[in-house]
This record gives C-alpha cells, structure tokens and sequence, in this order.
C-alpha cells in the first residue's frame, strides 16, 4: 500500500510536477500587490501596466489595458504588443507572456482603455512539458464539465498567464429602495484620474441591478475574512438579500449610506459611468466618490494554480497556504478532509 502510495507520487510529480492545486488559488497578499510586475511591449519603452490592466471576460478570453492619456498604440503599433509578467524579486524572471489582439477601443475622460483577446499565449512557471500536461488536464477536464459555454486551450493559458499577477478580491454593495445586495469581485483595476473599472457576466443579476443602480460601494477583503467573501458568492444568483441577514455586522458607507462590512480596511464609494458588453461580460466604468483607507494588513486575493506552485516552489509561500485555500472554499477552520479535497 505504501509502495503504491510513493510510485503514484512518483509518477504525479515527473509528469506533472508535483500536486495539482486548484486554477483558482486563493493567497493573502499586500494591497497593491508588489510580487509580480506586468510589462508592455511593443508601444515605445516597455511600459508598467501592473495597476491598470485586469482580465475581462473568460470566453471569449478578453482584457483590458488602461492608457493614462489619448491615444494608446495606434492600428499599427497594436500588431506587436506583448504583455510579459515578471517576478519582482530574485533573477526577474519572466514568468508568462500573452501576444495582444486589439478588439476596441473605450474612451475614459483624457484616456482610455483598449480591449484585448489573446493571440498567443504561454506560462513558464513550470518546464515546458509539465505545463503541457497540466494543459491536457485542464482541457479534458472543462471538456468534462457541465459547463455550457467552453473556453479554449489558447483562453486557458492566457487566464493562467493573467492570473500570475495577484488579483484582490473585493466586495461590491449596491442597493434601490427595493433591493439590495453584497457580492465579490475579482475582475477589476483603477484606471487613471479616480476612474475605476470592472466586469460582471452580463446577463447575471449583480450586473444588471448596478447598470439600473449606478452607485455602489466596494470594500476590501482582509484575509481573515477569506471564507466570508467567498459564501456570498452565492449573491451573484441572487435577486436580493437582507442586510440583517448577513453573518456579520455593516455600517453604512459615508456619503451613499450604503451598507458595507464593518471588517473591511478600505472602503470606496462610486459612481457607474458607462457600461460596455464585450463578449460574455459588461465593463464598467466607474468614478470614485470617496476612498477610506482604515487600517492595513493582508487582503485575500487570487492567482492560478500553476503561479501558486511557483510560488511555493521558490519560497514565496508554503505549503499550509494549500490548507487555507481550502478553509476559504470550504468555510471551515483548519481541516484536513479539506485539504485532501482539493489535491
Ligand atoms: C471570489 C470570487 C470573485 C468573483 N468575482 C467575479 C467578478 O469579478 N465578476 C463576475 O462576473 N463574477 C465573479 N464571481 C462570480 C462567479 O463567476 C460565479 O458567477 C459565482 O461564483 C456563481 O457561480 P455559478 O455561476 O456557477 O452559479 C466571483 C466569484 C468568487 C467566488
């Protein structure tokens, strides 16, 4: 039996590189992120676009990249951008690369933002056939999945690309005088002058309740709270809550008098702009009203399996972060049945 046990790690570790961990990896990280840093090429000197660029929809595969002032890279200079994802620290190396394919151009007071598909893409956090077979995995398990719409090889490893860079989570409070609700977000980044901008499945009620609302509030994530935001997950289906009703306390926010989380340590208030369908999901464009910051400390965010790994690998974390993602999944304190779940 234990024979069994150590030729079956054996051979999970020489074909896939050690243990599989979830494409969505939950982390606790400082707010901005500093880890990672996200280089564009292709227009003038490479450019830092750590803080204003954020994946938009999944299928088809689309992001966004935000351009302080008019115009970003024209018709010509589009056809080679390359987004690059560095470490920050150690040899700088680069850990994933994601060819540009411009889709539209959206105009945010002095600048804007351009949409992209991807047209090439590929990780290197793990040695090249390790990531194939991950790969294979992957697809043969979205293939398997009761998912009805499907995303390709190429949008599976730009996602994994995408998230290599830390994305926080936070928590978006709107309400009418009919309705209200409370969920998380993860597909967001400022922009430039206080504009702020984010994305939600299109025909999902969050987004159609905020396009007919237009103010919400948005609260950081500490760590702790982890397993919080991610139950109300459970809020993106559903018509509306009771602010009572919540497992924990809110106040309201300053100038809507939105509720929002009384554990959070950051707290913006905005106004929707415009709204963009693009592919399955619409983009919001925001402005800030208010920005409280509280108090500060590790916020949950997210980054793909294959990242996590190398993190793990190179020491940026350990491996009981794979225990508190499965806490954070599962709602429960330290628990191995949990852990196990997810291997
Ligand atoms: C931590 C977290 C962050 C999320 N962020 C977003 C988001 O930014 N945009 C979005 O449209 N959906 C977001 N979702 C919602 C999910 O995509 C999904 O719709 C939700 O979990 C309900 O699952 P279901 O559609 O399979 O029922 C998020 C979910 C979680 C757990």
């Amino acid at each position: 039996m234990a024979f069994n046990l150590y030729v079956r790690k054996a051979i999970k570790q020489f074909v896939f590189g050690g243990d599989i961990l979830p494409t969505r990896f939950f982390i606790k990280q400082s707010n901005p992120q500093t880890e990672i840093t996200v280089w564009l090429h292709g227009f003038g000197p490479p450019r830092d676009v750590t803080r204003c660029h954020a994946p938009a929809s999944s299928v088809p595969c689309t992001f966004w990249i935000a351009f302080e002032s008019s115009p970003g890279p024209n018709q010509n200079e589009r056809t080679r951008l390359l987004l690059r994802f560095c470490e920050n620290s150690g040899k700088k190396k680069m850990l994933g690369e994601i060819g540009l394919k411009w889709i539209k151009t959206i105009e945010v007071g002095k600048g804007e933002i351009q949409i992209f598909e991807p047209n090439s893409a590929a990780n290197y956090c793990y040695p090249k056939f390790q990531i194939w077979t991950r790969s294979l995995l992957h697809t043969w398990r979205q293939q398997h999945s009761k998912a009805s719409i499907k995303p390709s090889d190429l949008e599976l490893r730009a996602m994994s690309v995408l998230f290599i860079c830390p994305r926080p989570i936070s928590l978006v409070s709107v309400q009418d005088d009919e309705r209200a609700n409370i969920f998380p977000l993860n597909i967001m980044s400022d922009l430039h002058d206080g504009y702020f901008a984010f994305a939600l499945t299109a025909w999902k009620i969050p987004a159609m309740f905020l396009e007919h609302v237009r103010f919400f509030a948005l609260s950081d994530t500490p760590i702790e709270r982890g397993s919080t935001a991610f139950n109300l997950a459970i809020n993106h289906n559903n018509f509306s809550i009771k602010w009572e009703e919540l497992p924990f306390e809110t106040k309201p926010s300053n100038t809507l008098g939105t509720p929002v989380p009384v554990f959070s340590p950051r707290i913006r208030e905005m106004e929707i702009e415009s709204v963009y369908r693009v592919g399955s999901h619409s983009i919001f464009i925001a402005r800030t009203i208010s920005d409280e910051r509280l108090a500060e400390g590790p916020e949950l965010s997210v980054v793909h399996g294959f990242y996590q790994a190398w993190r793990i690998r190179h020491g940026l974390d350990n491996i009981s972060s794979i225990v508190e993602d499965a806490n954070i999944r599962s709602g429960l304190s330290s628990n191995l049945s949990a852990f196990h779940r997810h291997l």
